[in-house]
């Protein structure tokens, strides 16, 4: 049997929500990953290091037993956020970075950040704490096209942004653009996170034979040629790029709807897809400091010492699973994956 070992490793941009579906989804990133970079956009927001801490105790209760995972906290940029809670994030230690949404942007974003102009006074206590700026790097202005976003994007505030702030650390999240790629690699202290998705579909995906929701997701996929460009970056062993799935469950009926939601359910079999991806380019010795070194190198944080292995063997993903009072559709739901992850 071919089988591929790895250290075992962290998803740096998650999202995981609460209550019950926190329960539902949990236990696939336990399963896979010893830590995660938690997101923020919960209804309402994790604004203020006490409502981390709050949530983080929620999902330390919600670890099955006998299982180990470390969620690591992430505090919801607003226009009134103070620059004092940086200060007692930093001290906090749990809380590992700050997260940007354009408001309007996403999926709960109605209470981010309307001009990031507005916000100087938080990014100068972020760069003196060395607190990270974790970036959905799109534009909302309905005038620009939604293929274009991420691109305008970098163009208009992130390049400004850096300029202003050139000691900031940045992770630009689930890049979709050669743009994205070449500004990463041409910017100090920028990296950049890199879901499944993106590396294995472009925009094709979403009207294949009609439409498919399950593979919308924001930023949305885009043509091939950026699709091999972000693989390219995933595959150079640059440790500028890494793991973060971007991992997101929406019940099926409010992806299959007239105005369905934005996100893909990667959390069961995101090790899988990562290794058909870096296979298909023949690089799968690339892997590993991809999805377990380059992360807590970035963060600052110990590489796991414990290890996980994958073999080679052709499995069919679940039409569903099983979640709430509807079921959670995975990406690829149906289809076949030639790898698969042994879990302990
Ligand atoms: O597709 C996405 N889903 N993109 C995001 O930025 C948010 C996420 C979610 O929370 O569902
Ligand atoms: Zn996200």
């Amino acid at each position: 049997m071919e089988t591929l070992t790895l250290t075992r490793p962290d998803d740096w941009h998650l999202h995981l929500r609460d209550g019950e579906v926190l329960k539902a989804v949990l236990p696939h990133t336990v399963r896979q990953f010893a830590r995660a970079i938690v997101m923020p956009n919960l209804k309402p927001p994790v604004r203020t290091v006490a409502e981390a801490a709050a949530y983080r105790d929620r999902i330390l209760a919600a670890i099955p037993a006998g299982q180990q995972f470390e969620p690591l906290m992430t505090l919801y940029l607003t226009d009134n956020t103070r620059p004092e809670e940086i200060v007692t994030a930093r001290e906090a230690q749990f809380v590992k970075a700050v997260k940007y949404y354009p408001a309007g942007a996403t999926t709960n974003s109605d209470a981010g950040v309307t001009d990031i102009g507005k916000c100087d006074r938080v990014f100068e206590a972020m760069e003196q704490a060395d607190m990270p700026l974790l970036l959905h790097g799109e534009v909302t202005d309905p005038a620009v096209d939604i293929f274009d976003r991420e691109k305008v994007f970098i163009e208009k505030h992130l390049i400004p942004l850096k300029q202003r702030f050139p000691q900031l650390r940045v992770v630009l999240e689930h890049i979709t653009t050669s743009e994205a790629v070449d500004y990463v690699l041409a910017t100090d202290r920028t990296a950049a996170t890199i879901t499944p998705q993106h590396l294995l579909y472009s925009r094709n995906a979403l009207f294949q034979g009609g439409l498919r929701p399950h593979y919308f997701c924001l930023p949305i996929l885009k043509r091939e040629t950026h699709r091999q460009a972000i693989l390219r970056a995933a595959t150079s062993g640059n440790p500028k790029f890494f793991l973060g799935t971007d991992s997101a469950p929406h019940s099926r009926h409010s992806k299959e709807s007239a105005c369905g939601c934005a996100g893909c359910f990667s959390a069961l079999h995101a090790l899988e897809l990562y290794a058909e991806a870096f296979e298909s380019v023949n690089a799968l010795d690339k892997l590993e400091a991809f999805a377990s070194f380059y992360g807590p190198d970035f963060y600052q944080l110990p590489r796991n010492r414990d290890r996980i292995t994958l073999s080679k063997t052709t499995w069919r993903i679940p039409d569903q699973l099983p979640f709430v009072d509807d079921g959670l559709v995975p990406l690829r739901a149906g289809e076949a994956l030639t790898w698969k992850a042994l879990l302990n």
